[in-house]
C-alpha cells in the first residue's frame, strides 16, 4: 500500500519522555522532524485534497436505478427531466439526469464503438442500422438546463448480466460483444461519452472486477470471459485495493484529458469494498460507501451508517455516497411520510447526493414537499460542504450536527432509528454553543422556531427525525473547533495498517440472502480511520483522565491537513496519547506545520502523560498540517491518538 510506515522514516528517540517535561523535547529527539523521501507523513506544503471533477456541493437529481431498474426507455427519461423542470426542482438545483443500466445493445465488432439500444432511445437511431449516438439526447437535458450522466463498468461486464438476468435490456452478441464495460477500452469510451455524447456525469460500476468468476455457474451459462476477482466480496484481505484503485485511477485521467476544463462528476460505484473510504477522495466525486440500498428502513440504517461516520473524508469535490434515494417505494412509499422525511434528512446531514429515483412523471405531491424542502436542500448544498457530525450516538437516537458556513449557523438532526418513542436531550453543548445564552431553533419542517437555554427535552417519534437550524453563543466566539469543520480537513494519511471492516454498522436481514447467509457483514473498511469528536473507535477522546468534547482522533503515523481558507491566526490542541488505545506501550508526538514548515511539536507522550497544549502561530499560513509519529513497528498496533480541543483562533492567545 502507498502509506506503508516505513523504518527509516522514524525519527529515533534516545529516551522516553512522560508527564510534562514536554519543554525538554527538543533535546531528546533527534533530527526534530526529519522527512526522508517517500516519507509520508511528511508535509506537503500545499493541499492534497482533490481537485479534480466538478462536484463543488453533492450531486443532486435524478437517476433511473431505484424507479425502473433496466427497464428504461427515452419516454421515462425525459419524463423525469422535464419534471424537474415544471415542478422547480431543478431551480432547487436538481440537474442531474442519470441513465443508469440497461441503455447499451453492444460493443461492436471491428471498432469497438458502443450501440445504444435504439428500441429504448429512439433519438439514438442517428444514421445507418450499426451508428447510434447519444447526442440528440443530451442535446434536450441540456436544453432543459440540466446535465447528464451514463453509466459503466469498470471491469468487461456490468452489474445487470450478472444479477437481472431476467432483464429484456441486457447487451446481446457474441461474448466479446456482450463487453460492454471499460475494460481495455478505457479511453476510447470516456471519449465517446464525453467528448462526442456530451454526457457530464459518469457513473462506474464494479461488478466486472466481481461476480464474473473462473468457473462459476453464471459466466458458464452465460458464455462471459471469466476474470479472477480482484475484488471479492466477502474478504477485504482478498480484494487487490491496489489493482482497483488504478483501475479508476486510469479513468480519471482518461476524463481530464477528456475534459480539461473539470466539468465532468465521476461517481465510483464499488459499494464501500476495496477500502475506497481511504482512496474514493482523491479519484473520483462520490463514492459509494455500501451495497445497494433496498426500500427498507433497516437496509437506509445500513447505508446511512457506511457514510455517517467518514465526516473527515468528504469535504467540496469528494462525498460519501450511501446511494441512491429509495423515496417512492416500499418503506418509503406515500403511506410512510416520517420515513421519506427522515430519509431525505438524514441524506441531506451527511452531505450525500441528493439523486431521487421513483416514477417522477407520477409522483405524489407529498413527495415534492420533501425533496424540494429548500432548506433542508440548503444545508445539504452548503457551499462549505461539512458533513454532519454524530454527536451523540446510540443504536437508539443519534444527535447529528452540521456547521453551516464557517459555524456562524448550525444544523441539527435528531433521529430516533428506533421502532418505539425516543426521548432525546438536546444540548446547547451538542451544538458546541454556550450553555448559558438563548439557542434559537428553527425547525426545518415545521418552519417553527422555539428558544431554549442549556438543553430541551424533545420526545421522538418512532423513526422520526427533526431538522433544526441552531444560532446562538458559539462557545469558541473568535473561531472552531477543527471538528466543526470536517469539510476543511483533507485525512491524508490516517494510520490504518490493515483495512478492517467497521463494526458499528447496523446489520440488516440481508435482502438479497434473507437469513441464508451470515448475515449483513459490511465489507467496507474504515475502522480507525480519523474520526470528528471521538477516537478512530468511536470511544470519547481523552487523555490522562481529562476528558475533551471537541476533537479529532486518529491513529500514530497520521498526517491531516487543514486549508485555513478564513485566515486564522492560531492553532491550539491539548495531545496526547488517548485513554481507550490498545496500545499502551508506544509514545507518540506530535507536530504541526504551516505551509510545510515545522511550527510547533511535543515531546514523545506515552500512555497515561498529561496533555500538553500545543500552540502554533498560522498568520497568513494557507494549509496546516497535523502529523503523528510512533512506533516504527509494523508489528505493534497503532496508538489512539488526539487532538484535543483542537482549535483554530483569530488572535493569537484567545482560545477556549
Ligand atoms: C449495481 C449498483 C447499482 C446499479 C446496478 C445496475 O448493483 O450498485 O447502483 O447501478 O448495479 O445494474
Amino acid at each position: 500500500m502507498k502509506h506503508r510506515w516505513t523504518e527509516a522514516a522514524q525519527p529515533k528517540p534516545l529516551k522516553l519522555l512522560c508527564g510534562s517535561l514536554a519543554a525538554a523535547v527538543t533535546l531528546i529527539f533527534a533530527p526534530v522532524h526529519a522527512a526522508s523521501p517517500g516519507d509520508p507523513l511528511a508535509a506537503a506544503g500545499r493541499w492534497e485534497g482533490a481537485t479534480n471533477g466538478s462536484a463543488s456541493t453533492p450531486p443532486m437529481g435524478w437517476s433511473s436505478w431505484n424507479a425502473f431498474r433496466t427497464e428504461i426507455d427515452e419516454a421515462k427519461v425525459l419524463g423525469a427531466a422535464q419534471t424537474l423542470v415544471d415542478t422547480g426542482l431543478a431551480k432547487l438545483g436538481y440537474r442531474q439526469v442519470n441513465i443508469d443500466d440497461g441503455w447499451w445493445v453492444k460493443r461492436r465488432t471491428g471498432d469497438g464503438r458502443l450501440q445504444i439500444r435504439t428500441g429504448i432511445f429512439p433519438s439514438a437511431a442517428t444514421g445507418g442500422p450499426d451508428e447510434t449516438s447519444f447526442k440528440p439526447f443530451t442535446d434536450k437535458i441540456h436544453a432543459m438546463g440540466l446535465k447528464a450522466g451514463i453509466y459503466t463498468d469498470i471491469g468487461r461486464n456490468a452489474c445487470s448480466q450478472a444479477y437481472d438476468l431476467h432483464s429484456p435490456n441486457l447487451p446481446t452478441g457474441t461474448t466479446a460483444e456482450r463487453e460492454v464495460g471499460l475494460e481495455g477500452f478505457v479511453t476510447q469510451d470516456i471519449n465517446l461519452y464525453f467528448k462526442e455524447w456530451g454526457f457530464d456525469y459518469i457513473k462506474i460500476d464494479a461488478c466486472g472486477l466481481a461476480d464474473f468468476l473462473p468457473g462459476s455457474d453464471l459466466v458458464k451459462k452465460q458464455n462471459y470471459r471469466a476474470q479472477e476477482p480482484l475484488i471479492e466480496r466477502g474478504s477485504i484481505n482478498r480484494t487487490d485495493i491496489k489493482a482497483v484503485r488504478e483501475r479508476y485511477e486510469e479513468v480519471a485521467a482518461a476524463l481530464q484529458a477528456a475534459r480539461p476544463g473539470n466539468d465532468y462528476v465521476l461517481s465510483i460505484c464499488a459499494w464501500g469494498m476495496a477500502n475506497v473510504r481511504s482512496w474514493g477522495k482523491d479519484v473520483g466525486n462520490l463514492w459509494r460507501t455500501s451495497a445497494d440500498i433496498t426500500p427498507s428502513w433497516t437496509s437506509m440504517l445500513h447505508n446511512f451508517d457506511s457514510a455517517a461516520k467518514r465526516a473527515l473524508y468528504a469535504g467540496p469535490g469528494h462525498w460519501n455516497d450511501p446511494d441512491i434515494l429509495h423515496i417512492g417505494h416500499g418503506e418509503f412509499d406515500v403511506a410512510n411520510p416520517v420515513e421519506v422525511r427522515s430519509h431525505f434528512s438524514l441524506w441531506a446531514m451527511i452531505n450525500a447526493p441528493l439523486l431521487v429515483s421513483y416514477d417522477l412523471r407520477n409522483g405524489p405531491a407529498s413527495f415534492l414537499e420533501v425533496i424540494g424542502n429548500p432548506d433542508v436542500v440548503a444545508l445539504n448544498q452548503d457551499k462549505a460542504g461539512h458533513q454532519g457530525v454524530i454527536t451523540y450516538d446510540s443504536d437508539d437516537a443519534q444527535i447529528i450536527v452540521k456547521t453551516l458556513g464557517n459555524g456562524e449557523r448550525k444544523a441539527v438532526a435528531l433521529f430516533n432509528r428506533g421502532a418505539s418513542p425516543a426521548p432525546v436531550t438536546l444540548l446547547a453543548g451538542h451544538l458546541k454553543l454556550s450553555d448559558s445564552a438563548p439557542v434559537t431553533l428553527r425547525d426545518l419542517w415545521s418552519k417553527k422556531s422555539t428558544t431554549f437555554t442549556g438543553e430541551k427535552e424533545i420526545v421522538l417519534a418512532p423513526h422520526e427525525t427533526l431538522v433544526f437550524e441552531a444560532t446562538g453563543k458559539r462557545q469558541l466566539e473568535n473561531g472552531v473547533y477543527l471538528s466543526e469543520i470536517p469539510g476543511s480537513i483533507n485525512v491524508a494519511v490516517d494510520g490504518t495498517r490493515q483495512p478492517q471492516l467497521d463494526p458499528t454498522v447496523h446489520r440488516m436481514i440481508d435482502p438479497w440472502s434473507s437469513t441464508r447467509s451470515g448475515g449483513s457483514r459490511p465489507q467496507y473498511a474504515g475502522w480507525g480511520g480519523a474520526q470528528a469528536d471521538t477516537t478512530p473507535y468511536g470511544q470519547s477522546l481523552q487523555v490522562a483522565g481529562q476528558v475533551f468534547e471537541s476533537g479529532i482522533g486518529v491513529l500514530s503515523n497520521s498526517r491531516l491537513q487543514v486549508k485555513n481558507d478564513a485566515g486564522y491566526a492560531e492553532l491550539t490542541a491539548s495531545v496526547g496519547v488517548d485513554d481507550s488505545t490498545e496500545n499502551t506501550r508506544q509514545p507518540v508526538r506530535f507536530y504541526v506545520y504551516g505551509d510545510g514548515k515545522l511550527l510547533a511539536e511535543s515531546a514523545p507522550l506515552a500512555f497515561g502523560a498529561k496533555a500538553p497544549r500545543l500552540k502554533a502561530n498560522i498568520r497568513g499560513v494557507k494549509v496546516v498540517e497535523l502529523v503523528v509519529r510512533g512506533t516504527k513497528s509494523d508489528d505493534a498496533l497503532p496508538v489512539v491518538a488526539t487532538w484535543g480541543d483542537a482549535q483554530l483562533t483569530r488572535a493569537a492567545g484567545a482560545g477556549i
